[in-house]
């Protein structure tokens, strides 16, 4: 009886180990994959495609947008220009928007927020900030004055020199807007209302 149990221990121990070895010599296949849409997901999801997309060209679950797309509030800038492209960015950037009366007031209200603190509300270099800060020039004195449109879009996009960049802070179609009414700060034009920055708000652009 003692004889047949150890002979039983003994087996299952041989049968365990068999076992272990099994399971380890084993490693690099998986084995049979139980429910493999759980892990390739039939969805076309644009993020682990497995298999080819039949119906896009090149087999792509994310096609390229047509040429030419703008996504929007985007319009009229081309990112392909780096930080230290302003005088680029002078040359190739127009304005897209509409020079009006509408866009005009409110590139105001904006540049009341974001500029006037340093550069004034009459674009002197005195805003409050501006004469602490130092060194914020004129819009209306010497080579600022003849700046181009898509410089100063690019300046108010990327910063310059020790001004830091607004691109955060406003929106492509909101820095045209200022860029609209810097001009007119460029030419020493102050519309009447300028004094007045307690307008609220601005149709939203995108
Ligand atoms: C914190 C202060 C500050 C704020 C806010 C600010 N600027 Fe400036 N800005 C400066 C300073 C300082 C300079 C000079 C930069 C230099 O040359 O080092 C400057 C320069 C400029 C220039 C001339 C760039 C050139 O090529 O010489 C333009 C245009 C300009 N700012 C537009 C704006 C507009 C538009 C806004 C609002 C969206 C704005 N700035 C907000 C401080 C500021």
């Amino acid at each position: 009886m003692k004889g047949l149990l150890n002979l039983g221990i003994k087996a299952s121990a041989v049968l365990f180990s068999g076992a272990l070895l099994v399971a380890c010599s084993n490693e690099k296949d998986p084995g049979l994959e139980y429910a493999p849409d759980m892990y390739h997901s039939v969805a076309l999801d644009p993020y682990s495609q497995v298999k080819e997309n039949l119906y896009n060209p090149g087999g792509m679950n994310m096609r390229q947008p047509a040429p030419g797309t703008v996504a929007r509030g985007k319009m009229g800038y081309n990112m392909y220009l780096s930080k230290d492209e302003a005088e680029v960015a002078g040359v190739e950037l127009k304005n897209p928007l509409e020079k009006n009366e509408l866009n005009l007031a409110e590139g105001q209200v904006l540049y009341a927020r974001f500029c006037s603190p340093c550069h004034g509300e009459q674009g002197d270099g005195q805003g409050l900030v501006g004469q602490k800060f130092k060194g914020v020039p004129s819009y209306s004195a010497g080579r600022v004055a003849s700046l181009p449109e898509g410089h100063i879009y690019h300046v108010i996009t990327n910063g310059r020199g020790r001004m830091l960049p607004h691109g955060s802070q406003v929106n492509p179609t909101e820095r045209w807007k200022i860029v609209m009414y810097v001009q007119q700060l460029q030419g020493g034009e102050v519309p009447a209302a300028a004094a007045d920055t307690t307008a609220t708000g601005t149709t939203p652009t995108n």
